[in-house]
């Protein structure tokens, strides 16, 4: 015990909330120690699995010879859905359309019919492609372009938001554009494929390791298809590979499968698919076709839009319906829209079924406002960002009409005027225009383009029941802290945000606080970690659950040193009880001989939320966090190629818990979108085979296509409207739409061909083919006007 010196309140903890900590496994991330489930030591016996596909994309299976694949080298068993000892199903939305194997119909190219257990992974996969089906065979519904929103099946109700009067809005509108988009998906592309490893125990017990952003919905759809109650399967996940929404739901099939063969043969069980059969059996972020109508003023204020995205959910329900809600939540993006509807077509297609994917939605509604203000900018020649700007919500404070969301939320934390303004200025904007007009008019080949983009991103589950989180704290007898929570690690650094929070709330170094895997033994009916709300939602349950032992330990010591409750603080790595000091691991010993509970759970649920989806009203979002992002690129107009000659980002994440964590989240966000906008495409064929299922085909952004230039920063004075964990906001998925700048900078670049007077209306993925032929497009119609 020291004595008392008062002079130290300055002296920090090491890794605090608010500070700079790098993620705690990034030197195992790149050293190859770190362990993902393939990397766990197997038990001993354990075999492995591998799936059959079906070869077509709507089929009667009218035979279904498997005696080959049984008497294969290495076989122990084959699975078909006969063998599925419960449901066999593992739908998230209830809907009972998602079979963990087809039975007897087949519903897209690559659906998994049967499982193979072998000896050994190569064997079982090699076996699989024995296998004799015979399909009756129908013609497949592939795109959704043709499709027909009055006619066509969906998957699931689709949703109409409505605000005002948009059929007079329109009537009446000065001018009048009407328009129709066309906008790719995109393969999440996780390093580290799905993948889960199951281990059966005694009576209906089973541990299934899985890689899942979602434990506990996996819990219950394992429980359910091996036909037992919950409380005998426990999901477990130290961290995954990557995510990015596509190990939302689509972990399921995987760990159910590995489930079943483990219980049927009291052996354990892994399956990894490879990176072709990831592609092609699993979903992705829904391709849309987007319809616009938009009245606007000569000004180029919009007075009314009504909209319908169209997008292709795939054979089952799947996330379809919350995803396609999410995109019209952010049909506005930063903009006021007067008079507004927009609706959803969610046609059921003979493809994958589609999912959760980084924005879930919300970037492809964005994608339609942003178009809408291109095309309202060309119409009364201006510069998008003047349209841009004129059409933003009112800013934070004004009581006016103009924050209005079409969902009926009013926006009370409007910031995007200042981002936008801040970053015009810091990256020069107006400047570079002129430069970029000087160097189009000398420059016969190459052309340049520049673009500047806000985004508003809603932060909560719209389902609200998810928006509630569990944690669980224990500190042992020699003061180290045991630090869990029910969010999942997916490389964002969510468990090391947490493990700041709780060291923040007993004031111990960062080191102290022990990160362990996710599992739902330790806390019970957790939402996935998804909807960028992981620290959020899973700071506050740590952190009240740390504050409950922290309670526990100033009663103890208020007893035990008879001193006052006000007179102890919680110091550095210690406590001040009165007049002098205990290190924090001398007073949790003391406290632990004086029997006090050292461990406690913690809860969180978001306050004020509530949304009424039958009448498209409610308080959807807690708050909303804000960028923009300015984009330049080069286009070469004779091949369409580009380089993203500099981008510069402003984001907002309030009081950042940790700003290096949070710039890496913008910068990956950031070119994951441009990714998905610009270079990654995927192709169906009018059979419905995926084409473009592997690295060779598929093209995400390689280190060399970052911007030449680039410049992240965090807004440095916003912090939280509402009191989230420590006033930091949600960082995940807003920046991924930043990748819109780019987007728009190429139609800038293109429309110069054209003397910016025509609407260069570039589709996504903006592929320097597509870039090509917009850009011949372009110049044709330019010279036939006169
Ligand atoms: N960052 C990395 N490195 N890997 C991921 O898989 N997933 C994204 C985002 N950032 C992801 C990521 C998605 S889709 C979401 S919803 C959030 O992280 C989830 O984590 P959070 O809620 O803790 O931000
Ligand atoms: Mo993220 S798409 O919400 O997992």
């Amino acid at each position: 015990m020291t004595k008392h010196t008062p002079n130290l309140k300055a002296e920090k903890i090491s890794g605090g909330v608010h500070t700079d900590v790098r993620h705690d496994s990034a030197h195992k991330h790149v050293a190859g120690t770190a362990i993902y489930i393939d990397d766990m030591p197997e038990p001993a016996g354990t075999l492995h699995a591998g799936l059959g596909f079906s070869s077509v994309a709507k089929a009667t299976i009218t035979a279904m010879d498997l005696d080959a694949v049984r008497a294969a080298p290495g076989v122990v068993c084959v699975l078909t859905a006969a063998d599925v000892p419960g449901v066999n199903d593992i739908s998230p939305s209830g809907m009972q359309d998602d079979p963990v194997l087809a039975d007897g119909v087949v519903s897209f190219h690559g659906q998994p019919i049967f499982c193979v257990i072998a000896q050994t992974r190569d064997q079982a996969r090699r076996a699989a492609r024995l296998a004799k089906v015979s399909y009756d065979e129908q013609a497949p519904v592939v795109d959704i372009w043709p499709l027909d929103i009055a006619t066509d099946k969906q998957v699931a109700t689709p949703l109409t938001l409505k605000r005002g009067d948009v059929a007079t809005a329109l009537a009446t509108a000065p001018r009048r554009v009407k328009g129709r988009m066309r906008l790719g998906g995109q393969d999440h592309f996780y390093l580290e494929g799905q993948v889960a490893l199951a281990v059966p125990g005694e009576d209906d017990d089973i541990i299934v390791y899985s890689s899942t952003q979602g434990p506990t919905e996996t819990q219950h759809l394992v429980a359910h298809a091996l036909g037992v109650a919950s409380n005998a399967v426990t999901i477990e996940i130290r961290r995954m590979g990557g995510g990015f929404g596509g190990k939302e739901t689509q972990a399921n099939q995987v760990a159910a499968l590995a489930a079943i063969a483990a219980k049927k043969l009291h052996r354990a069980v892994k399956l990894r698919l490879d990176r072709d059969e990831d592609m092609v059996a699993t979903g992705k972020r829904h391709d849309f076709a987007i319809d616009y109508d938009v009245g606007f003023d000569a000004e180029g204020r919009i007075l009314g839009v009504d909209y319908t995205f169209a997008l292709r959910a795939g054979f089952s329900a799947d996330l379809s319906g919350p995803v396609g809600d999410r995109a019209l939540f952010h049909c506005d993006n930063a903009y006021f829209l007067p008079h507004v509807e927009a609706r959803t077509a969610l046609f059921h297609t003979n493809t994958v079924s589609n999912t959760a994917f980084r924005g879930f939605g919300g970037p492809q509604g964005m994608v339609g406002a942003e178009r809408i203000i291109d095309e309202v900018a060309f119409a009364v020649g201006k510069d998008p960002l003047e349209i841009r700007k004129l059409n933003f919500y009112d800013p934070m404070g004004e009581a006016g009409e103009r924050n209005l969301t079409p969902y009926h939320q009013k926006v009370e934390d409007c910031i995007i005027q200042r981002i936008v303004a801040e970053l015009e200025t810091s990256a020069d904007y107006a400047g570079r225009r002129r430069e970029i007009a000087a160097f189009n008019a000398n420059s016969k080949y190459v052309k340049r383009g520049i673009a500047l983009t806000p985004v508003k991103f809603g932060i909560s589950f719209t389902k609200t029941e998810s928006n509630q989180a569990g944690a669980l704290v224990h500190i042992y007898a020699d003061g180290s802290v045991h630090m869990n929570h029910g969010g999942t690690e997916m490389g964002q650094g969510l468990h090391l945000k947490v493990a700041q929070v709780v060291a923040e709330e007993f004031q111990i170094d960062l080191d102290r606080v022990k990160i362990t895997a996710t599992t739902t033994a330790k806390v019970p009916n957790t939402a996935p970690t998804a909807a960028s709300s992981g620290a959020d939602l899973n700071g506050m349950a740590a952190q009240n659950a740390a504050h409950q032992i922290k309670v526990r330990l100033i009663d103890f010591a208020a007893e035990r040193y008879g001193v006052p409750h006000d007179q102890i603080e919680f110091l550095p790595n210690r406590v001040r009880v009165g007049n002098q000091e205990i290190p924090f691991n001398e007073l949790v010993r003391q406290a632990f001989v004086g029997r006090v509970q050292l461990s406690a759970a913690g809860f969180y649920k978001t306050p004020k939320i509530h949304w009424d989806r039958s009448k498209g009203r409610g308080h959807a979002f807690y708050y909303f966090a804000y960028g923009a992002a300015c984009s330049e690129v080069s286009v070469d107009t004779l091949t369409g190629e580009y380089v993203i000659e500099r981008t510069d980002i402003l984001h907002d994440v309030g009081r950042s818990l940790n700003p290096v964590i949070d710039i890496g989240q913008i910068e990956g966000g950031f070119v994951q979108g441009t990714g998905w906008l610009t270079t990654e495409e995927l192709v169906f064929d009018d059979k419905g085979r995926l084409r473009t299922h592997a690295p060779s085909t598929y093209k995400i952004p390689l280190a060399s296509d970052r911007p030449k230039i680039f410049n992240v920063a965090l807004t440095d004075w916003s912090q939280a409207y509402e009191p989230t964990i420590h006033r930091s906001k949600a960082v995940g998925e807003p920046p991924l739409p930043l990748g819109l700048s780019v987007l728009h900078a190429l139609s800038d670049a293109i429309a110069s061909v054209a003397d910016h007077k025509i609407c260069p209306q570039l589709d996504a993925p903006a592929t320097p083919e597509r870039v090509l032929m917009t850009l011949e497009r372009l110049k044709g119609q330019a010279a036939a006007t006169p």
